[in-house]
């Protein structure tokens, strides 16, 4: 038995070796409490959300077009996060790529079919997410046709597989509800600050398409359509664009200025054209705009939409592809 001194030297080791414990027990909660992928899919996934939800009450007929994207603004701003890309509204036969221009007065009808896309990124990972809203219920199953393709998709998706595979399902649903899918639009792979990564899910049967990893995170978009399914550009409506890879020399200070704006806010995500108006004015942005595409520095997205009197319906959600399987995200 040791000595009363030798005991309290002892009982100071022991005091010293817990505090040494605790302090790494500390470290270690610290390292816990460090941000994963999916941490931050998840928290950009519960903002876009219920933006989603938010917006998915105020379609109204009467209601602007631009009071929405300027609500998904304020609310991305408001939770201390960035816009992803432009919130989508896509009426009627629109099918991507509508986001308000300056000034915009588009106000909804009760005729309308209505597609909201948000789209909310934090530290660069990003929630994507869509859903339809009509007035008028003939459009009841055109609404359920994408609904059920994409809670269907996003229930099946795994690591190990081929989104091909998807692809089958998703024209299986839509065709069996009487409706085309859109076959030029796709799901996609999310990577940090990049919206559409290199790997597609298809909204038609017959593909191969890519090989799904553990760890990725993908965007699940489907469409039906009372149309043709073939999309075709609108060269004369260009809201939303984004800054090409590349080194472009350009002449004027507003092309410069533009250039600037989006690369500091926004890296290579896309941008609503009247983000860039409200910032530099309206001279400033449309002549440093026009510059940028003349030169090749601007990728453009220009509203894509299927032949006129077509309706179109589009659900979208975000998973994240986990060893057990896929955690929806929004
Ligand atoms: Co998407």
């Amino acid at each position: 038995m040791a000595s009363k001194k030798e005991e309290t030297k002892q009982k100071a080791k022991e005091k010293e070796a817990k505090e040494e414990v605790v302090e790494e027990a500390e470290e270690e909660a610290e390292e816990e409490k460090e941000e994963t992928p999916l941490d931050k899919y998840k928290k950009a996934g519960e903002v876009a959300s219920k933006i989603r939800e938010h917006l998915k009450e105020m379609v109204k007929p009467g209601v602007k077009a631009l009071d929405l994207c300027e609500t998904a603004d304020k609310m991305i701003a408001e939770a201390g996060m960035k816009p992803a890309f432009p919130l989508n509204v896509s009426v009627n036969n629109h099918c991507a790529h509508y986001t308000s221009p300056w000034e915009d007065e588009l106000v909804l009808k009760k005729s309308d079919v209505v597609k909201i896309d948000v789209g909310v990124q934090y530290e660069g990972f990003i929630a994507d997410t869509a859903l339809t809203v009509a007035f008028n219920d003939v459009h009841n199953d055109l609404i359920k046709a994408s609904r059920e393709a994409t809670e269907t998709a996003v229930k099946v998706i795994r690591a190990g597989g081929y989104t091909g595979k998807i692809g089958d399902l998703i024209e299986n649903i839509i065709e069996g509800y009487g409706f085309t899918t859109i076959k030029d639009l796709s799901g996609h792979l999310l990577l940090p600050y990049r919206v559409h990564g290199p790997k597609t899910i298809p909204n038609v049967s017959g593909r191969k398409g890519n090989l799904i990893l553990q760890d990725e995170a993908y965007a699940i978009e489907t469409f039906a359509s009372t149309g043709s399914g073939e999309s075709h550009s609108d060269r004369t409506k260009l809201y939303i664009v984004r800054l090409a890879e590349g080194r472009f020399p350009l002449r004027t200070d507003a092309a410069k200025q533009v250039r600037r704006l989006i690369d500091k806010e926004y890296h290579r995500l896309p941008v609503a054209t009247r983000w860039i108006y409200k910032e530099l004015g309206v001279a400033k942005a449309k002549m440093g705009i026009r510059e940028l595409v003349q030169a090749g520095a601007l990728y453009q997205y220009h509203v894509l939409a299927d032949k006129s009197d077509a309706y179109v319906s589009q659900h979208e959600h975000t998973v994240y592809l986990t060893p057990e399987g896929p955690i929806k995200t929004t």
